[in-house]
C-alpha cells in the first residue's frame, strides 16, 4: 500500500494511516450520539437521479443505530407525466393548480412511481424499508390551502404513532407527501412542509433537506457552513436568500421550533450525508436555534 502524506493545520506531516484513525475517531463520537435518534430526511424530486449514494448512507446510518425516516417529493416526474398525458398545467403566482385530473397524476407518480422505487432500491441495498403515504392511517391531516389552487393541502396535524411503531420494528419508513382533507379527500402537500411537521411530531433530532443546492450561500455564492435561525431570517430580509430558497429556508425555520438542528445538503455530492453528520466540519449548511 502506498503511503500518502497530508499535513495537519499545524503543518505536521501525517500519514494516511493516521488520517484514517483521525476520521474514524471523529466519526465515532457522532455515531454514538446518533444512536436511537430520529433523523428525518427530505429527498427533493430533483434528487432522485443521484439517490444511490444517499440511500447507501441512510442504510449505513440505520445500521449504526440511527432511526431514519424519508419524505420525498416528485415535482419533475409529475411534470413529465402531465406532459406525457397531455394534461395542461395551470400556474397561479408560480404555484401549480391541482385540479382533480392533476391530483390523479400526482398520486400515481408519488405512490406508484417515486415511493415504490425508493423502497425497492433501499430493499435491494439491504435496507428494511416500507412505503406509506400521508393519508395512510390518517397520519397527515390537512385543509385546503387556497381554493384557487385546487387540491393542495396545508398541514394541520401529524399523528406520528404509525411511524413510531414502524421505527420500533426496525423499518425505514418512506413517505409520500399526501394528506387527508377534512371530508376524506386526498390533498397534495409540499414535501418540505410534510417533512418539517413530521420531524416536529416525531421529536426528531435532525431534519435534513437533500436537494441540488450546496446549502445557504452568501451574496458571493460561497456556502455558509453554520448559522442561527436569527441570522437566516436576517439573510431573507436582506434579500441574500431569495427565489426558490425562501420557502425552503422558511420551512427550516418553522421546523426549528421543534427540531434542534436543520441541515441543507447537496445530494449530488459523494456521501454527503456521512460527511455532514459524522464530521465536525460537515458538508452543507446547518441551522441551529
Ligand atoms: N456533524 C455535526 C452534526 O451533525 C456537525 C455538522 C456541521 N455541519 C455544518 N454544515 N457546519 O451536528
Amino acid at each position: 500500500m502506498t503511503i500518502m502524506f497530508d499535513r495537519t493545520p499545524e503543518g505536521d506531516i501525517i500519514s494516511d494511516q493516521h488520517l484514517i484513525a483521525r476520521v474514524l475517531s471523529e466519526a465515532l463520537s457522532y455515531i454514538n450520539y446518533l444512536k436511537g435518534k430520529i433523523l428525518v430526511f427530505k429527498l427533493g424530486g430533483s434528487m432522485l437521479e443521484h439517490q444511490q449514494e444517499v440511500l447507501q448512507d441512510i442504510i449505513w446510518l440505520h445500521q449504526l443505530g440511527a432511526l431514519p425516516v424519508l419524505v420525498h417529493g416528485g415535482g419533475p416526474y409529475i411534470n413529465e407525466w402531465l406532459t406525457k398525458l397531455n394534461i395542461p398545467t395551470r400556474f397561479l403566482d408560480g404555484l401549480r393548480v391541482t385540479d382533480a385530473e392533476t391530483l390523479e397524476v400526482v398520486r400515481m407518480v408519488l405512490r406508484g412511481q417515486v415511493n415504490q422505487r425508493l423502497v425497492l432500491m433501499l430493499s435491494q441495498m439491504g435496507g428494511k424499508a416500507i412505503g406509506l403515504c400521508g393519508t395512510d392511517g390518517d397520519m397527515v391531516q390537512a385543509h385546503i390551502a387556497d381554493e384557487r389552487l385546487g387540491y393542495v393541502g396545508e398541514v394541520e396535524s401529524v399523528d406520528p404513532a404509525s411511524i413510531q411503531g414502524l421505527l420500533e420494528q426496525g423499518f425505514i419508513p418512506v413517505i409520500a407527501p399526501l394528506g387527508q382533507g377534512p371530508d376524506g379527500t386526498c390533498l397534495n402537500i409540499n414535501a418540505d412542509l410534510v417533512a418539517a411537521h413530521l420531524a416536529g411530531a416525531l421529536n426528531a433530532e435532525k431534519l435534513i433537506f437533500l436537494s441540488n443546492v450546496i446549502g445557504i450561500c452568501r451574496a458571493d455564492g460561497t456556502r455558509i457552513s453554520e448559522l442561527s435561525d436569527a441570522e437566516a431570517r436576517r439573510l431573507i430580509d436582506e434579500g441574500v436568500i431569495s427565489g426558490g430558497m425562501i420557502p425552503k429556508v422558511s420551512a427550516c425555520l418553522d421546523a426549528l421550533a421543534a427540531v434542534p438542528r436543520v441541515h441543507i445538503v447537496d445530494g449530488r455530492e459523494p456521501h454527503v450525508l456521512l460527511r455532514e453528520l459524522c464530521t465536525d466540519q460537515g458538508a452543507g449548511t446547518m441551522i441551529i436555534r
